[in-house]
């Protein structure tokens, strides 16, 4: 079987993930291309049987830009996929959402993989309860994973449509509130405004060249930051190897806190059904 990976990865957990999966992919004797999700967009898929998609997590669900990209898919009747994904302490409605995109474009959702991984967010300055994730159980689950996935499409495709997996939306929790109220108009108002400090400024590129949604004109006369296609991921200001991107967090921060307190319960059921494994005490963050 031929098959692709598409990934989209910021600080390199999804990207860790994608690397297990391909592995265990060409382990079961199939071949595996794998490509970064930004160079992806004009590539021909005909030639590959399945195709994975992976993603991070961001407010509760699958960032915009990759939404973006499964909306630009060329319809293709019944072609089998998969997802994954690399998340903090909740992955919300991810899959959800990608399966009801891909389906939307033809494709065949037959199979997932998520694991937790360590989240950095400006908001958060302290040490994130997810910490040192992917740890070396998930990433020998994404190896094992690779290893079933071209299996479990031949099996579909000779007629277990059983093994097709069911996506529900998930609307009665607080983060799925919290992801209601989280819309593109909701984060232009609450994030902080980003300020390009000139004199820091060396015009490396790096915040251009790996904002997700080409949001930055670094060479525009004055340099151009946030512009309307902004996500807010944030990445930017994190990116600049000089620290010319200056963001207030203050207030964000304030509203954000008692996140933390829910993060950590969330942690503890999946810890209690031996799914998640803590390598920091979850007081010394709350
Ligand atoms: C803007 C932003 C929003 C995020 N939202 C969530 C979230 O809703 N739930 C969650 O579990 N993690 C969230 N995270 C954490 C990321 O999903 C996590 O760090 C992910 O592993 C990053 O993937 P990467 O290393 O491949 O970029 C968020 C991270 C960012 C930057």
């Amino acid at each position: 079987m031929n098959v692709l990976l598409i990934f989209f990865s910021q600080t390199g957990g999804t990207e860790k993930i994608a690397y297990r999966i391909q592995e265990g992919i060409l382990n079961s004797d199939n071949d595996c291309d794998m490509i970064e999700m930004k160079k992806a967009d004009k590539l021909n898929l005909n030639k590959y049987d399945l195709i994975g998609i992976g993603t991070p997590t961001f407010y509760y669900r699958e960032p915009i830009n990759v939404k973006n990209f499964i909306q630009n898919l060329k319809n293709d009747d019944g072609k089998h996929c998969f997802i994954f994904c690399t998340h903090g302490s909740v992955i919300g409605n991810t899959f959800y959402y990608m399966q009801e995109e891909l389906s939307e474009k033809g494709y065949l959702v037959i199979g997932d993989f998520d694991s937790y991984s360590a989240s950095s967010l400006q908001f958060y300055p302290e040490i994130m309860h997810t910490i040192k994730h992917p740890d070396e159980i998930e990433l020998e689950e994404a190896l094992n994973f690779g290893k079933s996935i071209c299996n479990v499409s031949l099996r579909i495709k000779n007629g277990e449509s059983n093994l097709i997996p069911i996506y529900n939306l998930i609307e009665d929790t607080w983060w799925a509130k919290q992801s209601k109220t989280l819309t593109l108009d909701v984060l232009r108002r609450i994030f902080p405004k980003f300020e390009i400090n000139i004199d820091r400024c060396s015009k490396c590129l790096t915040c251009q060249e790996n904002c997700p949604t080409d949001a930055i004109d670094i060479e525009a006369d004055p340099p151009e930051i946030q512009k309307e296609s902004c996500i807010f991921c944030g990445y930017c200001e994190k990116a600049c190897p000089e620290g010319a991107i200056e963001a207030d967090w203050k207030l964000m921060r304030v509203g954000s806190k008692s996140n933390l307190k829910l993060y950590a319960q969330e942690l503890k059921k999946a810890e209690e059904q031996g799914k998640f494994r803590p390598y920091v005490d979850y007081e010394k963050i709350i």
